[in-house]
């Protein structure tokens, strides 16, 4: 079957929201997925609720081997213009913390807004379609389990690896490698961190617990909610850093941040001399993690404060001050929300997403070495880089 201008593969963020912005320009457009539905990462996002953008989007949030690859994009298509349209959509939404805008309602208004920006477009969304192999002579030709189609435009825009079970792929990275295009190692980002045993002792048990950290590693510092789990460490905060720890390096938690835990304690000395010290620490720290601390790695915790040298306190302000750890690893793209990595911008114009080389052929979303932090920042990129290619094919 001929007679299309563009086919996409991937109806996710990134797909839909091209496929739909160049049928509005008058394209044909074929949007294929192999999925039964169209979406379906939306859907499970942000709780159900999807967070859509976050208000605060600028190109130092974003991930990439060239930093400033994404700015064209983003400021070709902001988050004020999605907002926009999610409010022409008549969708309540709101800001929960940090820019982080989300659906009042529920995740699924957002796919059916990308479902009625498709149908105005007259996108021919084509679900359930196995994508066999895609090759390329004077036009592309996508081969599926439901016949061939050609196009002189292709956009990729499979997404990222993280969450097999959910049907993510490598395709637009295989593909995009098949046709000249550089690779940036990809590796799971937005990730929960595994310690080895010496620390699950503390923090299997703690499973559940959480409170405000600062969490770093390198030049990057996040300060946000930081989670125990039966693996090891997860929340905002971690999952903030690991998308910048090079493998085998440590990271740094402030448990008490924006508190001198040196002067607090040794003023606690003074002011509450027959405290335990594990009693003092629950002020400022969930009281399970400050009874894990005295039973795992600070015995003298369970003292009285006022028996402890000024030096031992010290040393346990530096511990909760500066807590420097080196994680086993992560837990892979089994629980990543996004990958790192991919398609190497250098092949790319950032202003329409366009391979340099391969004429007609575009790389959009996640499928590209460009990631975001959490907090909607990932979809911005899904959409304005959407809306560029959309804008050139
Ligand atoms: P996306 O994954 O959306 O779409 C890719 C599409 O390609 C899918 O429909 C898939 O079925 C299809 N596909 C894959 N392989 C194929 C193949 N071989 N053949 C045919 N089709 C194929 N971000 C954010 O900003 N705010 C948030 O709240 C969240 N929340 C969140 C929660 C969870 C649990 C996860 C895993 C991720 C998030 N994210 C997020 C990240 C966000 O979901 C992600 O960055 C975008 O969906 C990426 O958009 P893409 O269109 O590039 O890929």
């Amino acid at each position: 079957m001929t007679g299309y201008d563009a086919i996409v593969l991937g109806a996710g963020a990134a797909g839909m929201m091209c496929a739909a912005s160049a049928g509005q320009r008058g394209r044909r457009v074929l949007l294929l997925d192999h999925a039964e539905e169209p979406g379906k990462k939306i859907l499970i996002s942000g709780g159900g609720r999807c967070n859509f953008t976050n208000r605060d989007t600028a190109p130092d949030r974003f991930l990439s081997a060239n930093p400033h690859f994404a700015r064209s994009a983003l400021s070709r298509y902001t988050a004020q213009d999605f907002i926009a349209l999610v409010d022409r959509h008549r969708i309540a939404h709101h800001e929960k913390t940090l820019g982080q805008l989300f659906c009042d309602g529920s995740s699924r208004q957002i796919v059916a807004l990308l479902r009625a920006e498709c149908d105005a477009g007259g996108v021919d969304l084509r679900a359930g379609h196995r994508i066999t192999n895609v090759s390329r002579a004077d036009a592309f030709t996508v081969q599926t389990d439901h016949g061939a189609f050609t196009a002189p435009a292709l956009v990729l825009a499979t997404g990222g690896l993280s969450i097999p079970k959910m049907g993510a792929t490598g395709l637009s990275l295989d593909l995009a490698r098949r046709f000249g295009l550089a690779v940036v190692e990809p590796r799971p980002a937005l990730v929960p961190l595994t310690f080895g045993e010496d620390w699950l002792a503390l923090m299997r048990p703690l499973a559940g617990v959480s409170l405000p950290v600062e969490a770093r590693t390198g030049r990057a510092a996040f300060r946000e909610a930081m989670l125990f789990t039966h693996r090891g460490l997860s929340g905002p905060a971690i999952l903030q850093v690991s998308s910048y720890l090079a493998t085998g390096a440590p990271i740094t938690l402030d448990l008490l941040p924006g508190t001198d835990a040196a002067s607090w304690l040794l003023s606690r000395k003074r002011d509450r001399p027959r405290a335990e010290a594990r009693t003092v620490l629950a002020e400022h720290l969930p009281a399970r993690l400050a009874n894990g601390l005295a039973e795992t790695r600070l015995a003298h915790l369970a003292r009285p404060v006022g028996e402890l040298p000024d030096r031992a306190l010290r040393d346990v302000a530096a511990f909760l001050n500066a807590l420097t750890l080196k994680p086993a690893g992560t837990e892979g793209y089994a629980k990543a929300e996004v990958m790192a990595g991919g398609v190497d911008t250098r092949a790319l114009d950032p202003r329409t997403l366009a391979a340099r080389d391969v004429p007609g052929l575009h790389v959009i979303g996640e499928a590209v070495d460009v990631t975001g932090w959490l907090g909607g920042y990932n979809f911005q990129w899904a959409w304005s880089s959407g809306w560029c290619a959309a804008q050139s094919v």
